[in-house]
């Protein structure tokens, strides 16, 4: 059923530097109306995860009709969807269906899904248009704003991609009823790391939310979206504010690479980014930047509300060989966005290869004595 009053509600609009993100009560029926004004279904195919399909699809055609006859393209769920030989069919699947370059592919995911959807779209007879419906609260606050598409090669994170905005983001949080707890909490670091590098206040909201309550998430979701969209509206490039956003993810990125070539290990992307806030965190400290006083602070909801995660100090080389791929990186240096205090970041900070090595040993100490 259409809750009551909805197709009357008007959604709250935010400029996000490239694209506006259309979120709260009547962002679907906002989608409905943009589809119908620009020809409607017979343009648009749909692209959904095996999950997104069983969970989400039936509610997006509830509020948006002029969907149900779009074509639906599946892929599997999770990070390993984001793979070149999965842009291939993608590719193929779109030709097949007949888009030419006034197409338009709606993507009905998380964000591993417009992740893929959007360099698929992207790249497709040079660009065609891409409108992302999230349905994770990872997507929601954090990877479907700001336009970076990225798919993963040869085990490194988000190695092949473009900068593309999509044409508009639909937040519609009643998905998020059906999202697993362990994803939430993935969801939650990023809303965490907002909070470290650009508001306090969020941070101690968000630090003490309670993740089962979606009512009173809500402005907390809708905050942190408009945080993202800030920083990458007077940043659009990433070359220089938006880099703040990095903060964990150096460390974060190299440790999610890690568990994926690892088959017994699973660690989701906002896991891998609560160890590297951990970790970044600590070389915050040693760089002089954050006061030590406020590290046991910072670290007590990312060592408290995520599962520790162990690997040997021998793979520490491996790690420090996927962060040399990071795309924050200049002329062989390793490069971290750190914190100077709770909601103020430093970017382009370099670290020598031993620093780093010790902030991942700060890690396993502190979890290995915890647990
Ligand atoms: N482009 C960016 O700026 C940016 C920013 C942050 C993260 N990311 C990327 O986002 C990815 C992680 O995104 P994610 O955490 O959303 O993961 P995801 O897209 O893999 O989704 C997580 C799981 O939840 C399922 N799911 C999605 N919505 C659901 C729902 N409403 N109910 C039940 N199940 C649902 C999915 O099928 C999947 O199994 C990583 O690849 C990361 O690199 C990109
Ligand atoms: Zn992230």
């Amino acid at each position: 059923m259409v809750e009551p009053g909805v197709e009357n509600a008007l959604p709250q609009r935010t400029w996000a530097g490239g694209h506006e993100v259309i979120s709260g009560m009547g962002a679907l029926q906002a989608l409905q109306q943009e589809l119908v004004g620009q020809g409607g279904s017979p343009r648009s195919l749909l692209l959904c995860d095996t999950h997104t399909r069983a969970v989400c699809l039936p509610e997006l055609l509830l509020h948006v009709p002029v969907l149900r006859t779009a074509p639906v393209l599946e892929v599997e769920p999770g990070e390993a969807c984001k793979d070149l030989l999965m842009c291939k069919q993608l590719w193929h699947a779109l030709a097949e269906n007949g888009a030419d370059r006034h197409a338009r592919l709606v993507v009905l995911g998380g964000g591993a899904l417009t992740d893929l959807g959007g360099f698929v779209a992207a790249t497709y007879m040079r660009g065609i248009a891409a409108t992302y419906v999230p349905t994770t609260l990872m997507g929601m606050v954090d990877a479907a704003i700001g336009g970076k598409t990225a798919i993963d090669l040869g085990g490194t994170k988000n190695l092949i991609g473009v900068f593309s905005d999509p044409r508009g983001v639909y937040v519609h949080i009643p998905f998020l009823r059906t999202l697993p707890q362990r994803h939430v909490r993935s969801g939650l670091a990023e809303m965490l790391k907002h909070g470290l590098v650009c508001d306090a206040t969020h941070w101690e909201e968000v630090r003490r939310a309670d993740p089962n309550d979606m009512d009173a998430l809500a402005p907390l979701i809708a905050r942190s979206a408009a945080i993202k969209a800030q920083v990458v509206t007077g940043d659009p490039r990433e070359n220089s504010g938006r880099k703040a956003l990095n903060f964990g993810h150096t460390i974060g990125h190299a440790l999610e690479a890690y568990a994926l070539q690892e088959p017994e290990q699973s660690l989701l992307h906002g896991e891998a980014v609560a160890i590297g806030m951990v970790c970044e965190a600590w070389l915050s400290v040693q760089a002089g930047l954050l006061p030590a006083a406020m590290l046991p602070w910072v670290l007590e909801p990312l060592l408290e509300d995520y599962p520790a995660f162990h690997w040997p100090a021998a793979h520490d080389d491996r790690l420090l060989m996927l962060m040399r791929n990071d795309k924050k990186n200049k002329d062989g240096d390793l490069r971290f966005a750190l914190l100077r205090a709770v909601g103020e970041a430093v970017v382009d900070v370099p670290m020598t290869p031993q620093a780093v090595r010790s902030a991942l040993a700060y890690y396993r100490t502190h979890t290995t004595n915890a647990s």
